[in-house]
């Protein structure tokens, strides 16, 4: 089995049930305290050994490429001033041995759509990560896709990452049948969206997954699902009647959907809460005006 060292983020999604904050800027650069959401996702790829991004974007997104570029006159102007300690933060942007390669999604065709995309940078037998940047994994140890490829290397399977919703939210996620077997979780269903009498569980997909191959021929055959889109979740089911596929229950982290606003918020306050510099005096503000409210 090859390793896996590419990750495909599709970021051409337009984030329309966040405006007007993402009229004029991505989603995926909205910021938790102090760093764009993508930045994230991109240090949790690169912990997981990913060596190359493939942004499957749209025109207007232009700033995700410039955020992960250099900048030169911001630089030697920082540099010339002798502000080491902020040109640093703009040297660790892009975590080392990472290159970011952009290719276009001309329509919003859907999420399966935005992968099949990035075929043509894939070889045929090359297996590969997806990573939905709206979601961000938090981890105090070992990132969510550094632990899903310890399951990919162990069951040479493809592997998704899964966590239990509350049954209302069944409806909201790619929701997976699975079985308990003696290496793990292994899928045997998967629906898009489903109502509750339909779920096959309450165990969601949530943005992080690790695909063999067979996937990309298999979206390329995948017609219009829920809400006339290609579904990506479509395209998994059918993988399961050629390979088997396994589970990652993410149960040690705690992951937040940061594409709708309450999960946006939680994050923001649960990451403050973790800053080293910003922790102590936010907590002090937050007992502040929860007992004044
Ligand atoms: C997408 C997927 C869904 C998955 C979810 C995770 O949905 O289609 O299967 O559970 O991301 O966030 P979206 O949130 O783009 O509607």
């Amino acid at each position: 089995m090859k390793r896996v060292t590419k990750a495909i983020l599709p970021v051409a999604g337009l984030g329309t049930r966040f405006l007007p904050a993402t009229k004029a800027i991505p989603k995926e650069m909205l910021t938790v305290v102090d760093k764009p959401l993508i930045q994230y996702v991109i240090e949790e790829a690169a912990e997981a050994g990913i060596t190359e991004i493939i942004l499957v974007t749209h025109s207007s997104k232009g700033s995700i490429e410039n955020h992960f570029d250099k900048n030169y006159e911001l630089e030697s102007e920082l540099k010339a001033k002798g502000k080491n300690d902020r040109l640093k933060l703009l040297e660790d942007i892009l975590p080392k041995g990472v290159k970011i390669i952009s290719v276009r999604q001309p329509e919003a065709l859907g999420l399966g759509h935005a992968i099949l995309c990035a075929k043509p940078v894939l070889a045929d037998d090359e297996p590969f990560a997806v990573m939905l940047p709206d979601v961000l994994m938090y981890h105090p140890q070992q990132g969510c896709l550094a632990q899903m490829m310890e399951v990919y290397t162990e069951n040479k399977t493809s592997t998704i990452a899964l966590e239990a919703v509350a049954e209302q939210d069944v409806e909201k996620y790619g929701i997976a049948g699975v079985k308990l077997i003696n290496t793990g979780l292994k899928i045997t269903q998967l629906v898009e969206k489903p109502t509750i009498d339909k779920a096959p569980s309450n165990l969601s997909v949530v943005g992080r997954y690790i695909f063999t191959p067979r996937l990309m021929p298999l979206l390329k055959r995948t017609k219009k699902g829920l809400g006339e889109e290609i579904q990506l979740t479509d395209a998994m089911d059918k993988l399961l009647e050629e390979e088997s596929m396994f589970g990652f229950e993410f149960i040690d982290g705690k992951s937040y959907d940061c594409g709708d606003k309450l999960g946006y918020l939680k994050a923001n306050v649960e990451y403050a809460l973790r800053d080293k510099k910003l922790s102590s005096s936010f907590k002090d503000y937050l007992a502040d005006i929860t007992n004044t409210n």
